[in-house]
C-alpha cells in the first residue's frame, strides 16, 4: 500500500479532534508545529540583555553590504506599491548568520493587501479607535493576536502598528488609527495590550509616530512644541507604555520637534526615548521622513523606506550606496546593534519564515479563516465592533428594540448600502479592504431583525423625501450616516453634510428614529443638533 494510501485512514480517525492527519502528511508542517512548541520555550528565555549580548557579538561579523542592508529598507517602487512578493517594508535576511528577513506591513487594524494583485484575504478588523472606545484591554490583546496571526499566515514578522498618538486636533485625518482616543492613560493601557498581543505571536510591533504627530495638515513641514509636563504626561504617556511593554521599534514622525525633524531630533529619539524612557530596540524612519544621514547620530537606525525604485532602473534613497559607504562604521554598527537586539529578543530570528520576493504563496493566502486561541477572526472582530458602540443618548428607552413593539424598520442613508464600505473606512496606510463576505449595515440589520420577525425596509433612492415617505409607514427609522478620513489630510469639518441634516430632519418627525454614525472621529456638529431635537444619536 502506498503511504499516501494509508494516510487517507487516519482522517477518518481524527479529523473530529484536530487536523493532525495533514500535518503528518505534510512533513514541513510537522517540524514547523514541533518549532512552534520549542519557540514557545524559547522565546521566554531570551532576554534584552541576552538579545544585546547577541547582538553585540553578531554585528562585527557583518560584511559591509550586509550592514548596509540593516539600515535601509528596499523594494519599494515610487507608485506607493512593493515589487511582487515584497512588503511594504523589506530588509534581507543574511542566512549565513541566520538573520531573517524583515517583512513589515500596514497596520494596526489588520494586514492591507498593498496591490489588487496580491489577492488572498485578510480581516477588516474595526479601527483603532473603535478599540479605543471598547476600553477593554482584554479584547485589545486578543484582536492584536489575531492581527500577528494573519501577519505570519501573509508571511510578515513586522506589523507597522500600533499608531498611538493622542488625539489633539478633533478633526485629524488618522485620529480613526490612533488607539489612545483623547487620553494618554487609555492610551498606554491599550497600547501595552496591543503590544503584548502582536509580540506574544512572534511578531514585532511598531510604535507610531514619534513624536507629535497630532494632525495631518502640513504634517511634513509642521513644528510641533510641548512642555515637558504635556509631553511626558500626555503625549508620550502611550509610548512610555509601549517601551515598557518591550516593544520592538518605534516609528519618528514627519514632522518636526522644536525646530528639528522628528527623525533628526536626539532630544526626542535619545534623551527621551532611549535614555528616559529606557527603550531597547530600534527606530525606524516614517517612510521619507529621513531628509539627511546626520539622523543616524541623531538616534535612528533604520531608514524607511530606504531605497526606492524609480522608473529606468535608478534608486533614490537618503543612504544611496555612496552615502552609507562614507559614513562611520561605529555608527552604523550601534544602529545595527539596535536593529538585531529587537530581532533576538522577539526570536525573529528562529522563526524567519519566506524569503522575499519568495513569499508570494503568502501574500496571496486567504486569513479571514484563521483562528487565534481558539477563536475565528470573523468572531473577534464582531466581538470588537459590538463593543465600541457607543450609546450617546437614548431617548424615552427607545434602545434595545422589543421584539412585540417594533413591526417594521426602515434603514435609510447611503451608507447602509455601500457594498464597498468605502463611505466609512479610514484610508492611507490604515487601510484595510474587507472581503465580499462582509455585509452592508441594511444586510446586518435585515438579518437580525429577520430573527425576530421583523420587516426591514430600504427605499428606492437616497433622497431626503423618498427617506421620509418610507419612515411614515414604519415603526422605527434606522439613519446610517457614513463618513471617512484618510491619512495625508485632515477632515475639511467635522460637519457631515447638508444631505445627511436633511435626511435626519426629513424622518424624525415620522417615527421614532435611531442615527447610526459609523464616522472616524468626532461629530459634533450634527450630535448638538440632535441633541437639541432630542433624537438618538449613537457612534461607531
Ligand atoms: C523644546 O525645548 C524646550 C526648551 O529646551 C524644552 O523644555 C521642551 O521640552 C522641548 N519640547 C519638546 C517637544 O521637545
Ligand atoms: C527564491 O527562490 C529562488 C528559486 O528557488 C532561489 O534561487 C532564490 O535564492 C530564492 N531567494 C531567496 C531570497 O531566498
Amino acid at each position: 500500500m502506498a503511504p499516501s494510501r494509508l494516510w487517507l485512514l487516519v482522517p477518518l480517525l481524527s479529523a473530529e479532534r484536530c487536523d493532525w492527519s495533514k500535518d503528518a502528511q505534510d512533513t514541513p508542517h510537522l517540524q514547523l508545529v514541533q518549532r512552534q512548541l520549542q519557540l514557545r520555550k524559547s522565546r521566554k528565555v531570551r532576554t534584552w540583555d541576552e538579545a544585546r549580548d547577541k547582538a553585540a557579538e553578531l554585528v562585527p561579523q557583518l560584511s559591509a553590504p550586509e550592514l548596509h542592508q540593516l539600515l535601509r529598507g528596499e523594494h519599494f517602487a515610487v507608485t506607493g506599491e512593493p515589487d511582487a512578493g515584497y512588503y511594504v517594508g523589506n530588509i534581507a535576511g543574511v542566512p549565513r548568520l541566520g538573520l531573517p528577513a524583515l517583512k513589515m506591513q500596514d497596520a494596526g487594524q489588520g494586514f492591507r493587501a498593498t496591490e489588487p494583485k496580491t489577492g488572498g484575504t485578510t480581516t477588516a478588523f474595526p479601527c483603532m479607535l473603535a478599540l479605543a472606545s471598547t476600553w477593554d484591554e482584554e479584547l485589545v490583546e486578543l484582536v492584536a493576536a489575531a492581527i500577528a496571526t494573519e501577519f505570519k499566515g501573509k508571511g510578515a514578522n513586522v506589523v507597522l502598528g500600533p499608531s498611538i498618538n493622542v488625539h489633539r486636533v478633533a478633526a485629524g485625518g488618522r485620529n480613526f488609527e490612533y488607539l489612545s482616543g483623547e487620553d494618554g492613560h487609555l492610551g498606554a493601557r491599550l497600547t501595552a495590550a496591543y503590544v503584548k498581543g502582536v509580540q506574544d505571536q512572534g511578531v514585532m510591533a511598531v510604535a507610531k509616530h514619534f513624536a507629535f504627530n497630532e494632525q495631518e495638515t502640513k504634517r511634513m513641514l509642521m513644528d510641533a512644541h510641548a512642555s515637558e509636563r504635556s509631553k511626558w504626561e500626555l503625549y508620550y504617556a502611550p509610548f512610555r507604555a509601549a517601551v515598557e511593554a518591550g516593544v520592538g521599534a518605534v516609528m519618528c514622525a514627519y514632522n518636526k520637534v522644536n525646530g528639528t525633524y522628528a527623525c533628526h531630533n536626539s532630544e526626542i529619539l535619545t534623551n527621551d526615548l532611549r535614555s528616559k524612557m529606557g527603550f531597547h530596540g530600534f527606530v525606524m524612519s516614517d517612510w521619507l521622513a529621513m531628509h539627511s544621514p546626520e539622523a543616524l547620530a541623531a538616534g535612528l537606525d533604520q531608514e524607511q523606506p530606504g531605497l526606492i525604485n524609480l522608473p529606468f532602473g535608478n534608486k533614490y534613497g537618503i543612504l544611496s550606496d555612496k552615502v552609507i559607504t562614507g559614513l562611520d562604521r561605529k555608527v552604523k554598527e550601534g544602529a545595527a546593534r539596535h536593529i538585531l537586539t529587537s530581532v533576538f529578543r522577539l526570536g525573529l530570528d528562529l522563526e524567519p519564515g519566506c524569503a522575499p520576493p519568495n513569499c508570494t504563496k503568502e501574500l496571496t493566502s486567504d486569513q479571514t479563516k484563521a483562528i487565534t486561541k481558539g477563536q475565528g477572526h470573523g468572531a473577534i472582530a464582531f466581538r470588537a465592533a459590538a463593543s465600541a458602540v457607543t450609546l450617546l443618548k437614548n431617548t424615552n428607552s427607545l434602545l434595545p428594540l422589543s421584539k412585540g413593539k417594533v413591526h417594521r424598520i426602515a434603514v435609510v442613508g447611503k451608507a447602509c448600502h455601500d457594498a464597498a464600505h468605502a463611505s466609512y473606512i479610514g484610508k492611507g496606510s490604515g487601510f484595510v479592504q474587507p472581503d465580499s463576505s462582509a455585509r452592508t449595515p441594511f444586510q446586518a440589520i435585515k438579518e437580525r431583525a429577520s430573527k425576530d420577525e421583523i420587516e426591514v425596509v430600504k427605499p428606492e433612492g437616497d433622497t431626503a423625501a423618498e427617506a421620509a415617505a418610507l419612515a411614515s409607514s414604519a415603526d422605527l427609522v434606522i439613519v446610517v450616516i457614513g463618513a471617512d478620513a484618510s491619512e495625508g489630510a485632515d477632515r475639511s469639518s467635522l460637519d457631515l453634510g447638508l444631505d445627511n441634516d436633511a435626511l435626519v430632519r426629513g424622518v424624525t418627525s415620522k417615527a421614532p428614529t435611531v442615527v447610526l454614525l459609523q464616522i472616524p472621529g468626532a461629530a459634533p456638529a450634527l450630535r448638538e443638533r440632535a441633541r437639541e431635537r432630542g433624537d438618538l444619536v449613537t457612534d461607531l
